[in-house]
């Protein structure tokens, strides 16, 4: 059975520091890893990190990507998810996917005899947590003495930024308006990581009392691809801006994240984004860094 990613606790809390620490180590080198190896890109959605950070990774790992909008796939005029999973295994060593639907992803990753691993879906995006972890572990070596919140729209971003702080024990808090929380099945999830862990999951309303404290602020789009821009949603959401004064209840060591693209002057200021506090492009950057190690574990060759 191959093994896939389809969510962050698919790799359990060890393989997830491990993964970390060996793609610290590993920036910048090359390997042969994935040598006469394929990996296939299916997105759906536009992309510019995930997209660019497989491709380099794999790359760098000895292998070679292709490029597969799902437009252009027989997949577009209705070749079945299943059918299309099982001719792909037959050519490639892996996929990745960014699509709307998580039970497409898994109707794909059922079907496929390699591993898939998503690059996004409406519900997760774990291949960001990754990167996010490993940013956070740069500057902090204690998980368990971070405090990471987490201010906007609770969305598939949010979802795994919560499941990944909760499996590794930190303390999480996803502050958004009481409508727009993280689904209840994504909190029961975290909190079963964190009896586990030791972490601390809250959830929040009220921006100031939890930014308090904090030892990052991270925020996303407050419309994700593919939504509707509602002007009152963008009312609601603007007391969860980060700007400096929602910087300046936080620690004063803390830094703020964004898994990109931004909208300054939206969920984060441009002043804010700039500043030096802000470890966005760092984030960014990390995405090649994890996902190389990802590659590695999944589709590797364990002696090169
Ligand atoms: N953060 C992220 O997934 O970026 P892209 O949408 O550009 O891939």
């Amino acid at each position: 059975m191959p093994r896939h990613f389809l969510k962050v606790a698919d790799l359990d809390r060890e393989e997830i520091l491990s993964l970390i620490e060996a793609a610290k180590a590993s920036k910048g080198k090359q390997s042969g890893a994935l040598s006469g190896k394929s990996l296939g890109l299916i997105f759906s959605k536009p992309s510019t990190r995930t997209r660019v950070s497989f491709t380099v990774a794999a790359h760098h790992l000895g292998g070679h990507c292709l490029f597969l909008s799902e437009s252009e796939l027989q997949l577009g005029r209705g070749e079945t998810i299943e059918d299309t999973a099982r001719i792909l295994s037959g050519y490639l060593s892996g996929v990745v996917i960014r699509t709307f639907s998580q039970r497409d992803l898994e109707a794909f990753a059922a079907a496929a005899s390699v591993p898939v691993i998503n690059g996004l879906t409406d519900e997760r995006h774990p291949c960001q947590a990754l990167a996010d972890l490993m940013t956070i572990s740069e500057l902090h070596a204690d998980l368990s003495a971070v405090k990471l919140v987490y201010l906007g729209d609770g969305n598939n971003v949010a979802v795994s930024l919560m499941n990944i702080c909760a499996l590794v024990g930190a303390h999480v808090v996803i502050c958004t308006p009481e409508d727009l929380a993280c689904p209840d099945w994504a909190l029961a999830e975290a909190k079963a990581l964190a009896a586990a862990s030791g972490a601390t999951v809250e959830t929040a309303t009220d921006p100031e009392p939890a930014a308090a404290g904090a030892d990052f602020l991270y925020t996303d789009v407050w419309f994700s691809m593919g939504q509707q821009k509602v002007p009152e949603k963008k009312i609601r959401l603007q007391p969860y801006q980060i700007n400096e004064r929602l910087l300046s209840l936080a620690k004063p060591s803390c830094r703020v994240m964004h898994c990109l693209p931004a909208h300054r002057g939206e969920e984060i200021s441009a002043a804010v984004m700039d500043a030096p506090q802000s470890i966005v492009f760092k984030q960014a950057e990390n995405r090649l860094h994890a996902q190389k190690e990802l590659l590695r574990l999944l589709m590797g060759d364990a002696q090169a």
